[in-house]
């Protein structure tokens, strides 16, 4: 176990390099490296994210997922398009643009070595029975086991209000999942005429948080 001294200075440090675009420091030259990422272990570059995602990627939530457990490949892929600003982000962006390729793979791997653990929610039981329509209709084959299914990425349990969040931009068509998710998701919408973008991200939510 890090100590927590550890982990508040080096998601500091973090924070300051995350801000060199807008608020460039006297200590840190554009394009120079972060003197702190030269030569760091895998998990000491993991642990900085421990700062907002908690420790080992256990999020303490609720807009902050978890992201222990994950596929090293889909921890990479979103990375990616967090810096490459193809992803909607609050902050993400900001701290993918610190990082280079390969220190983002050697985090991916990193993460992806600790096991996933859900965060039992209360949910609400007329909207998660609702989301548990939709979902076994639209995401069911590709997000198997009502979600549990930690292959690329696990929804059951994971943070509702990050989750409700994050379909919603899905929905908007802000982000770039596979091509069918995509298609999932417009015949989903195509055939609740009568629920809200809105509604629909929220009772799927609410199955998500209640299935742990
Ligand atoms: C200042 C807080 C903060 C820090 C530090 C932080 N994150 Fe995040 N992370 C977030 C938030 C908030 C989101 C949701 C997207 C957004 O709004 O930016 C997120 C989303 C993610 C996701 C998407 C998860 C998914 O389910 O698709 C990944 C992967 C991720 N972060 C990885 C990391 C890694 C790796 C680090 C360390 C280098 C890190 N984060 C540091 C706040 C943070
Ligand atoms: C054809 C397969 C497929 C279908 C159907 C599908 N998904 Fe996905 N979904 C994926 C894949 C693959 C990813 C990971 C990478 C990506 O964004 O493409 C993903 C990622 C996600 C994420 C991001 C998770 C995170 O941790 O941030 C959410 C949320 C999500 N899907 C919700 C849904 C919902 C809700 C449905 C049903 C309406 C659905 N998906 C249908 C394949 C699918």
């Amino acid at each position: 176990m890090q100590s927590r001294v550890i982990t508040a200075s080096v998601f500091a440090a973090l924070l300051a390099v995350g801000c060199t675009t807008q608020e460039p420091k006297p200590m840190a030259a554009k394009d120079d490296k972060p003197a702190l990422m030269t030569g760091a272990s895998a998990s000491m570059l993991a642990n900085t994210c421990a700062g907002c995602h908690g420790t080992n990627g256990q999020s303490n939530g609720p807009a902050t997922p978890t992201i222990a457990g994950m596929e090293a490949d889909y921890l990479t892929e979103v990375m990616q398009a967090y810096k490459n600003d193809e992803r909607v982000n609050t902050i993400m962006g900001r701290i993918a643009k610190g990082y280079s390729d390969e220190e983002i793979e050697l985090m991916a791997n990193a993460l992806s070595k600790q096991s996933y653990m859900g965060m039992k929610q209360t949910s609400a039981g007329p909207k998660a029975q609702m989301g548990k329509k939709l979902h076994d209709n639209y995401c069911e084959k590709c997000h198997e086991n009502g979600g549990t299914s930690v292959e690329d990425t696990p929804l059951a349990g994971q943070w509702m209000p990050y989750l409700q969040v994050t379909i919603l931009d899905y929905l908007n068509g802000h982000n770039n999942p596979e091509k069918k998710m995509t298609k999932a998701i417009e015949k989903m919408v195509a055939e609740h005429p009568n629920m809200t973008m809105a509604q629909l991200a929220e009772d799927l939510s609410h199955y998500y948080a209640s299935q742990k």
